[in-house]
């Protein structure tokens, strides 16, 4: 479902993502006790529904969870870890909004997506967002913008202490390089 196509050149992206959210998944469940193959199966297909959801990227969680629960019922997945792991890709894009009845596993699936969403490769990506041909007090918005937005993110409740860590691992990272790029462009004013 996320193999590369000329006119989809974002679905391997997706899948090296996906890839890394299924290892924050393995390190996840291995420090907190949670089923690490059912963590890890629903990281990989987590954003599965990618190709289905064309330009309406908000809708591809429910289109993941979709394809999710034929595939795993299909090789014949036991159906209680089925239910916990297509519940979880089906909300894995909930920020501070999080349902009462939401499980640990669930809220976990969200969580290792997340890490890699603030990781050095999309650091990377962000980073250039906010200086690409821009001026200084552009770049001083931007990158405040930036450094609140990862202050946000680690305030946001998580399944467990070691996501919660890894976490705020990346976004401190990410807001010690934001803030040099700011104190250059308060420089340059
Ligand atoms: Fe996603
Ligand atoms: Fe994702």
């Amino acid at each position: 479902m996320l193999g590369p196509t000329p006119d989809r050149g974002d679905l391997l992206y997706r899948y090296e993502h996906s890839l890394r959210a299924a290892e924050n998944a393995a390190v996840v469940a291995e420090a907190e006790g949670l089923p690490k193959d059912d963590l890890i199966i629903a990281c990989l297909l987590h954003d599965v529904g990618y190709r289905e959801c064309r330009d309406d990227f908000r809708r591809h969680p429910f289109f993941s969870a979709d394809i999710s629960k034929s595939y795993l019922e299909k090789i014949g997945y036991p159906p209680e870890a089925l239910r916990e792991m297509v519940k979880g890709i089906a909300l894995h894009n909930l920020t501070d909004d999080l349902p009462k009845d939401m499980t640990v596993f669930q809220i976990s699936v969200r969580d290792c997506d997340d890490i890699d969403r603030f990781d050095m490769i999309r650091t990377a990506m962000l980073l250039g967002d906010c200086v690409n041909e821009k001026t200084n007090q552009e770049i001083i918005a931007s990158c405040s913008q930036a450094i609140d937005s990862a202050n946000w993110i680690m305030s946001l409740p998580r399944g467990t202490r070691t996501a919660q860590d890894m976490i705020n691992e990346n976004c401190r990272k990410r807001i010690a390089l934001l803030q040099d790029i700011l104190a250059q462009a308060n420089k340059g004013l």
